[in-house]
């Protein structure tokens, strides 16, 4: 009985020392390298983002802030080649080794960029959750670069002055015209 308890105890303090080994990364490379503390985008959200998204296989999937890599990962998993763009060394790190432990090398990569230096107009879907104040300025760089009929997924932060065409929770579609 002690055992297990022992056992459970050495566990939870295992947990709680990833996390903020996790946190302390994080606040660490935020500070070195800029870039806004990563929110990963949660489970419900992926589903809308993939439902709003309507993938094809023609399509090329770009996650402006790609953190962890979970957006990029899964679009690769449906067989869509996609790109992340993140700044954090950190993150760049990590999805990489997820890219590579799921076996997803041949559809998917991270760029380690700043988001602003990246070229979009190669992209047919875009994912954004950013923070409110890059959005009119991502605005405007995605106005310039993208093609016409380009989907654009925003998580959480509306692009200000366009009208969504779709949205679930609050995960909006915005289509280039
Ligand atoms: C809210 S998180 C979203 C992560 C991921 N897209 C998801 O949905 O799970 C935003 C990410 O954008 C990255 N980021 C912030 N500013 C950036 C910039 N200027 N260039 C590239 N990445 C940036 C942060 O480091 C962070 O990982």
């Amino acid at each position: 009985m002690e055992l297990v308890i022992l056992a459970v105890i050495l566990i939870l303090v295992l947990i709680a020392l990833g996390l903020l080994t996790n946190v302390f990364f994080s606040f660490l490379t935020m500070s070195l390298f800029g870039g806004a503390y990563f929110a990963g985008t949660s489970r419900e959200r992926l589903k809308q983002v993939f439902k709003l998204a309507n993938l094809k296989l023609v399509d090329k999937l770009l996650d402006l802030g790609s953190g962890d890599g979970r957006i990029v990962s899964a679009a690769a998993q449906a067989w869509v080649k996609a790109t992340g763009v993140e700044i954090n060394p950190y993150y760049v790190w990590l999805s990489r080794q997820r890219i590579k432990h799921l076996k997803l090398t041949q559809k998917a990569k991270i760029v380690r960029i700043d988001l602003w230096q990246f070229d979009t107009s190669p992209y047919s879907v875009v994912v954004v959750y950013g923070i409110g104040y890059m959005m009119e300025r991502l605005k405007k760089k995605l106005e310039r670069e993208l093609k016409p009929g380009s989907r654009i997924i925003s998580v959480y932060f509306p692009i200000p002055g366009w009208q969504a065409v779709k949205e679930l929770g609050d995960v909006k579609l915005y289509i280039i015209e």
